[in-house]
């Protein structure tokens, strides 16, 4: 049985008053919440102040991206081990939004991806199609190509610890989300190529979020398919009372 897992991409918004107050009524609600994990990924000015805040609940706290390299010249860029010393515990890599207005390669995913790892947290790599590369038929292929560079030379065991984030580019912030149909059927592939790649034991271990457009009303359908296994809310994740309830309604 996997663990459910959800979490709040809060992308570039909130202050760190306001990251800080949203932490605070989490913490509230779920100071001790043994049915799913819960990870908010606040911008990287409140990632510390967060951290303060739930340190001693049990929500966890992400980042939203990371370079590979654990420190140097690379001016404007945050490491994987200031990242650790703010308290993350998970790191989002190559979202949607990296990959399609930053430019961001699978071979930068790959790179970041393991350095999460070598550093001890967890990433959650993200991986879906595009418009028209679905109604080109190109889906499979697309998230194939994703998961192979994504995870290039990675051994079984590291697999098994990473998070996967199948989030369709046309369901990202568009209030279309795919039906709970679509994206098992997109779960279904991606834990059948971990299989092929990685062995059964990775692949049922594994645990895959779905994104775009979770809402407190239709997180319990995602979540009854048999290989959603959480999660990673953006909008949503934003207001305390419909993240609060999307959590609650993800463990009904
Ligand atoms: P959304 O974003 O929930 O606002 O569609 C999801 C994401 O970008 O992770």
């Amino acid at each position: 049985m996997r663990r459910p897992i959800i979490a709040g991409n809060w992308k570039m918004y909130k202050t760190i008053q306001d990251a800080v107050d949203i932490a605070v009524a989490l913490k509230r609600k779920f100071y001790t919440f043994s049915e799913a994990d819960i990870i908010i990924g606040p911008p990287f000015t409140a990632l510390a102040k967060v951290h303060d805040v739930i340190i001693d609940s049990s929500i966890m706290l992400a980042a939203q991206d990371m370079y590979w390299e654990a420190e140097g010249a690379f001016t404007g860029e945050i490491s994987p081990m200031m990242l650790k010393d703010a308290g993350c515990r998970y790191v989002i890599i190559g979202h949607s939004e990296r990959r399609h207005i930053f430019g961001e390669t699978d071979e930068e995913v790959n790179k970041k991806v393991r350095a999460v790892l070598k550093h001890g947290m967890v990433p959650i790599i993200c991986v879906g199609e595009k418009l028209d590369e679905r109604d080109n038929g190109m889906m499979f292929e697309v998230l194939e190509k994703q998961l192979s560079r994504g995870l290039k030379d990675m051994a079984a065991e590291d697999v098994m610890r990473i998070v996967i984030a199948y989030e369709p580019v046309w369901a990202i912030g568009t209030g279309r989300t795919a039906t709970p149909q679509q994206a098992q059927e997109a779960h279904e592939f991606i834990r059948n190529y971990i299989e092929r790649l990685y062995g059964k034991e990775t692949a049922s271990k594994i645990r895959i979020q779905y994104g775009g457009s979770v809402k407190p009303g239709n997180i319990a359908q995602l979540m009854a398919q048999e290989d959603i296994d959480g999660a990673l809310v953006g909008g949503a994740s934003l207001d305390v009372n419909s993240f609060v309830e999307i959590i609650n309604n993800a463990v009904l």
